[in-house]
């Protein structure tokens, strides 16, 4: 699996943002023909993205673009120019706004069509999906299930927001007035369960307020604790703290590969399943537990600090 930490968005319609992204320690980028994007400078972005993805330095990111979503007269064009002009480059085309299984399937049609007729290794290039409004989220178990070539599920807080008319105008905090709980946490939950009931990451959308990087932390925090694989980011200030509350703390990481080293000892050499570390008891469901944060630690480049030693 691709960490996806942090998700840089760079308007397709910036030259200097596009150079400038390269050197940024974002896992992902994803050059925007949508809503950065003024309706009249979509086509020069479409350029824009096909010479800066093969042209540029983009080692050690996964690359993505962006395109319209289906109720524009844009979104086929975007793919087109954009598959045809650099699909070598690209490892995954964004749809957003999806609304239902069909949307994806399209979009994986098209894919289909382009790679053979660009000679491209079919099925190489990834689709992610942002879920922005109602019909989507209501939808959003076939549309996890719609294409083999599905990674993510998005959450896209400020279309969603207004799609349902929750009332507040600031993207990413609770709506003034409601003072229960935390408002996102069904609609977080709901992506995070059709995710990894088909296999896919889940990815949290941006935090609009770039100067308040504690808010941002804190938003970050909650979908992180819940399980969420990485968030979108919106400016280098962003990408830090993204890659920082999405990467296990070194503690837990070693704390995991011990775990997983104790039960591989005591399993095989000792034969037992429930046995002690320390003062905790472990099994199998332990070791399920520890391979995640073992699997996300080392995705994030964490090493060991600590070793397992059988007790006598
Ligand atoms: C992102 O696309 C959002 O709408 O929040
Ligand atoms: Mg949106």
């Amino acid at each position: 699996m691709r960490s996806r930490r942090s998700c840089l968005a760079v308007p397709g319609s910036n030259p200097r943002f596009l150079e400038k992204a390269q050197g940024l320690p974002a896992d992902e980028v994803f050059l925007d023909l949508e809503d950065s994007v003024a309706p009249l400078a979509k086509e020069e972005a479409r350029k824009n993205i096909v010479a800066a993805l093969r042209e540029g330095d983009w080692t050690g990111k996964v690359r993505v673009v962006r395109v319209n979503d289906l109720t524009t007269s844009w979104t086929y064009r975007d793919v087109i120019e954009v598959v045809e002009g650099a699909g070598e480059f690209v490892d995954c085309v964004m749809l957003p706004k999806v609304q239902d299984p069909t949307q994806v399937v399209w979009l994986d049609t098209l894919l289909t069509q382009i790679e053979k007729t660009m000679g491209f290794e079919v099925g190489r290039i990834g689709i992610e999906a942002q879920i922005e409004d109602a019909r989507g989220l209501v939808n959003i178990d076939a549309v996890a299930a719609s294409s083999p070539r599905l990674e993510t599920l998005v959450f896209g807080p400020a279309d969603f927001m207004a799609s349902i008319n929750m009332r507040t105008l600031v993207v990413g905090e609770q709506p003034p007035g409601y003072t229960e709980g935390d408002a996102y946490h069904y609609i977080l939950m709901r992506i995070l369960m059709a995710a990894r009931s088909h296999d896919l990451q889940a990815i949290d959308g941006p935090y609009l307020q770039i100067r308040d990087l504690d808010g941002f932390r804190r938003v970050a925090a909650r979908a992180a604790a819940l399980g969420f694989d990485g968030k979108w980011v919106l400016h280098p200030t962003q990408i830090e703290a993204s890659n920082e509350m999405f990467s296990p703390a070194q503690e837990d990481y070693d704390h995991a590969e011990l775990i997983l080293d104790a039960y591989e000892y005591y399993t095989t050499v000792e034969k037992r399943g429930a046995v002690m570390l320390g003062d905790e008891m472990i099994d199998e469901a332990s070791r399920k537990m520890a391979l995640v944060v073992a699997a996300k630690g080392r995705a994030a480049g964490l090493t060991r600090t600590t070793s397992f030693t059988p007790s006598a």
